[in-house]
This record gives C-alpha cells, structure tokens and sequence, in this order.
C-alpha cells in the first residue's frame, strides 16, 4: 500500500474537515472518516482524485478486498491467468518468480497520489489494477442499474473473525504491542481501515448481484476449497476463458501451484523487502498461515458471538451470509 510522503496542501484542508482517529497502539496509523469509510490519512486525497478523475476502459480488470482478506492471494491468480500467454506459469522467468505479486500491476489509489496519475492513463489495455476502497469510490465501474459499461470488478471477501485476527498478526509485526482486543474493538466498532468492513463487503455484494456481469464476488474459504474451479470462474468472467488445450496442458494447474501459499512464501522476492515505503510491514507478513478458522484460536466464545451477531444484524436481508 503506497501513501503520500509528504501532504500537499489539498491534504490538509481536506483532512482537517474530517473526523479522524489514530488506533491505540498504532500510533502512525491515523485513519480519516471519509464518505463513511475510515481510510487511512494519505489515501484521502488519492480517493477524492479518484473520483474526480478515474475513467475506466471496458477492458478494465479490478482485483477489489478489504486487506486481509486474501488480495496478495487474488492479485497473483488474477495477474498469472491474465498474462498466461505472454509468461506460462511454468515459466522460470515468470514475474511471479522475482516480484512481489503487489509489484505486479498498479495499486488504484496508489496512482492518484499526486502526480501518478498519468501513469494509469499510460498503461496499455486491458489494464488490471487493485484496490481496497469501497465500490462507491470508484465512479463508473459499475454503472447503475440498466446502463451499460462499466468494467469488471473481482471482489473477495473473508469470513470476518478470520479477517481480524490476520489484521492483528500482520499490525503485530509493525506495534509487537497492540492487543487483540483492540483490533477486534475497532472491527466491530466500524473504525477498521477501510472500514465499517460490513459496508465494503455489502457495497461489493449487491453490485454483484444486481450486474454480475461487473463484480465477481469471491470467498477466501471458497478459493481454498477449490482453487482451480475459482480460478476458471475469474478467467471466464474476464473473457479468457481456458481452451481445452490449455485445460489439458495442466495451465490452470500450473497457476495455481505457483500461486500458492508455499510457492509464493518460497520465493526471495517475498522474504525480504517491505509492501510499503512509510509503515514497512514487511513483505513476508502477507504470506502467513493460509487458514479458515484461525480466529478460533484468538477469540473467547463472547468475542466470536458478539462479532457474529453484529455480522447477521448488518447482512441480515440482503443474501449474504457467512
Ligand atoms: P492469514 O493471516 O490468516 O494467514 P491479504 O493479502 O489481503 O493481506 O491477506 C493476507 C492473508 O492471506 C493471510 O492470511 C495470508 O496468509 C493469506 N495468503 C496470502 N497468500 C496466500 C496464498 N497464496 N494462498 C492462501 N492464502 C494466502
């Protein structure tokens, strides 16, 4: 995740009308309550030109999460499958093999850090790009009901006390000293990054409902279920779908395995370096256990009650559940 070093005086007086909030323990972790979402300090601006000035091509691929939810995960499968006839996944020389998957296709917001912005418009179609803001931050994406265009959207969503309790291992390697309990207050209080996480998540789910066509809406639990099926899914529903040759060339296979947990873990690339240049988690932080249920190891039974009754009150109605 890339923020702005320094604030532009746009920054200020943009952050300055806003309620914000640093989480205990965290103490450089300042998060501004914009548009109903908490977002980190330095990604405020970058969300404001976002809006102002994102146009996205038809072509457009979005690799959309809230952080924790498996994005690194998503982010390598979608870049493998969507660059599987110019790098195989066998390949020794495959990007996957000497870059951070993070380094391999634009952070949105990142880009609309002041001066970036020319950067998107350079890129060559068909673009893939991720991000962790809410749908309602990215205009045109997916248009309203019954117009046309728009581009296409992967979401992926986490079971929520899974969610927490890999926000917390990966804040641990950054504040040794930060608490549980109080990444899981500030989840269920809504003041998360990119939180309220039930509004991300829900932003995602009805645009998917409504036009599937745009947004693909993934589970992490589903994807390591069955990943191979998963990855058929996202290469259909961005329109390279899998031919029989690849099928039988071992292709999906092949991206699944280099791909995977271990495989990425493995790599030098992802042992050493850090994922961004002002908190420095550092990269091997993303590459932790690869589990569903952990929470179940970090929660008394009232923590997981009162995080799953706030879940069933917030999805209840709408087809989502977890
Ligand atoms: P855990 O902390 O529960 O292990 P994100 O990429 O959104 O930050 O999500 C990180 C979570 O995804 C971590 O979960 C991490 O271990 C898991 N993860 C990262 N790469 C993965 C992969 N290739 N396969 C499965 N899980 C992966």
């Amino acid at each position: 995740t890339t923020v702005p070093e320094r604030p532009s005086e746009e920054h200020v007086a943009l952050v300055s009308a806003l309620p914000c909030c640093t989480i205990a323990g965290m103490s450089n972790m300042k998060l501004c309550c914009y548009q109903g979402f908490w977002l980190p300090e330095g990604l405020v601006p970058p969300a404001a030109a976002l809006q102002r000035r994102f146009e996205p091509r038809p072509s457009d691929v979005i690799v959309a999460s809230l952080p924790k939810c498996g994005t690194t995960w998503l982010v390598a499968l979608a870049f493998a499958t969507l660059a599987r006839r110019a790098h195989p996944p066998g390949a020794g020389d495959h990007p996957l093999r000497r870059l951070n998957p993070h380094q391999c296709l634009p952070f949105l917001e990142g880009l609309f850090i002041s001066g970036l912005e020319g950067k998107l418009d350079a890129l060559p179609s068909p673009r893939l790009m991720n991000t962790h803001m809410p749908l309602a931050m990215i205009p045109g994406a997916v248009p309203a009901d019954g117009a046309g265009g728009g581009c296409r959207v992967v979401y992926i969503c986490r079971e929520p006390k899974d969610m927490v309790v890999s926000l917390w291992h990966y804040f641990r390697r950054v504040y040794p000293d930060l608490e549980f309990s109080e990444v899981f207050d500030i989840a269920c209080d809504g003041t998360m990054p990119w939180g309220p996480f039930w509004d991300h998540i829900l932003g995602y789910w009805r645009a998917s409902v409504a036009r599937p066509e745009n947004v693909l809406f993934l589970r992490y639990e589903e994807l390591l279920r069955d990943p191979a099926e998963n990855v058929r899914r996202l290469a259909r529903f961005v329109g390279l779908p899998f031919s029989a040759a690849e099928e039988e060339d071992g292709v999906v296979r092949g991206i699944v395995e280099l791909c995977s947990l271990d495989s990425l873990r493995g790599m030098e690339v992802n042992k050493a370096g850090y994922v961004d240049t002002r908190i420095k988690f550092p990269r091997e932080a993303l590459f932790r256990k690869g589990v569903a249920g952990d929470w179940k190891s970090h929660m008394t039974p009232e923590m997981a009650c009162r995080m799953d009754d706030i879940v069933a009150d917030k999805l209840r109605g709408t087809g989502l559940a977890f």
